[in-house]
């Protein structure tokens, strides 16, 4: 079983290898630059491990890996238009550093790219895979939509946060996963349990990329901290605040929250303050906790061996205390 360092290296001299610039130059500089900006390369690493956990060689997984991450990738540049984000990765966004048409096009440019790659698999592979993603492609089209539909709606539910981040980011884990099961040929039992795995792990993952866009460092997270605040964004602080909040605090949050004001900084202030006084950031990191828990739980009932269950439970582990 090979280490989970050794997995993205495979990944990034493919994926090196595979996108490179060509004509025009404008359409595919910023495809390379947002591609080789670095990141955890968490799903490639997902489907290539689990292409190997369930007895294919990781070589074999290396393109669905790949149209995983340039998908992923096209959904930030695409992302980071509509929330108007200055930093990704600590550098410029797409659409800053050239313009928004440019990131519209590049982006779409990288959702055929991404469909291209699975043309390398043939038969009943290509057709399962094709399937999955597209399935999946629709869903993150969906929870982005919720995302932007939650800026300005103050009736937002927990139950419609936690279905707008299973869309917006835990299918694609799930499906990262699912995908090296495809690759693997193995049972239907054995990829929709790991698909569930990878969903659990994927709604843990999105809790706390929301409590790191809040408390994150600005000098390691790379993204805009208080970046949600300033879009509004519904997140489980938010809902969990506004919960708890003493009925003058409510008000406040509210009324901070369907504004977009030119000094941000005040309103990030006076946001984190109701955040802090009415224990949202305890709550996330308990619906964190549960989440991961639920994702072990789950891995425990898998039919795969202790040694891998070992490697997913540690990828797990890594993954929620990470600061980026
Ligand atoms: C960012 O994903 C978008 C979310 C779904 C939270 P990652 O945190 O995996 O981003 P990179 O690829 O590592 O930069
Ligand atoms: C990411 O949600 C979901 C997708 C890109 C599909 P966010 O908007 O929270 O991601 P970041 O925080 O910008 O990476
Ligand atoms: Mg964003
Ligand atoms: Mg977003
Ligand atoms: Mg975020």
């Amino acid at each position: 079983m090979t280490h989970i360092a050794h997995y993205r290296d495979t990944f990034i001299s493919y994926l090196e290898e595979k996108v490179t610039v060509s004509e025009p130059k404008n359409l595919y500089e910023p495809i390379i630059y947002i591609l080789q900006l670095g990141g955890k390369r968490l799903r490639p690493v997902l489907t290539l491990m689990t292409a190997e956990i369930f007895g294919a060689s990781p070589q074999k997984a290396l393109d669905a890996a790949l149209a995983v991450e340039v998908f992923h990738n096209f959904s930030l540049v695409h992302d980071d238009i509509m929330d108007d984000a200055p930093l990704r990765r600590g550098k410029e966004t797409v659409h800053e550093k050239w313009d928004i048409n440019t990131g519209i096009l590049s982006g779409d440019a990288m959702l055929i790219l991404a469909y291209q790659l699975f043309e390398n698999y043939k038969g009943k592979t290509f057709r399962a895979l094709a399937e999955l993603f597209s399935k999946t492609a629709i869903e993150v089209c969906e929870g982005q939509q919720y995302d932007i539909d939650f800026e300005t709606r103050n009736d937002v539910t927990i139950p419609e946060y936690l279905k707008m981040i299973e869309y917006k980011t835990a299918v694609l884990v799930g499906a990262a996963m699912k995908m090296g099961a495809l690759v693997a040929e193995a049972s239907e039992k054995d990829a929709q349990g790991i698909y569930d795995f990878g969903r659990y792990l994927g709604l843990a993952f999105q809790l706390q990329d929301d409590y790191l866009d809040a408390y994150g460092d600005p000098e390691t997270f790379g993204k805009q901290v208080g970046g949600d605040i300033i879009e509004n964004k519904k997140t489980y602080l938010y809902l969990k605040a506004l919960q708890n909040a003493s009925d003058a605090n409510k008000e406040k949050l509210t009324q901070l929250f369907s504004v977009q004001p030119d000094d941000t900084t005040e309103k990030v202030q006076a946001v984190m303050e109701i955040f802090n006084e009415s224990n949202a950031p305890e709550a996330i990191k308990t619906a964190i906790e549960d989440y991961t828990s639920k994702a072990f739980q789950l891995l425990q009932t898998l039919n795969i061996g202790a040694k891998e269950k070992q490697l997913l439970q540690t990828f797990g582990e890594q993954l929620m205390n990470r600061t980026v």
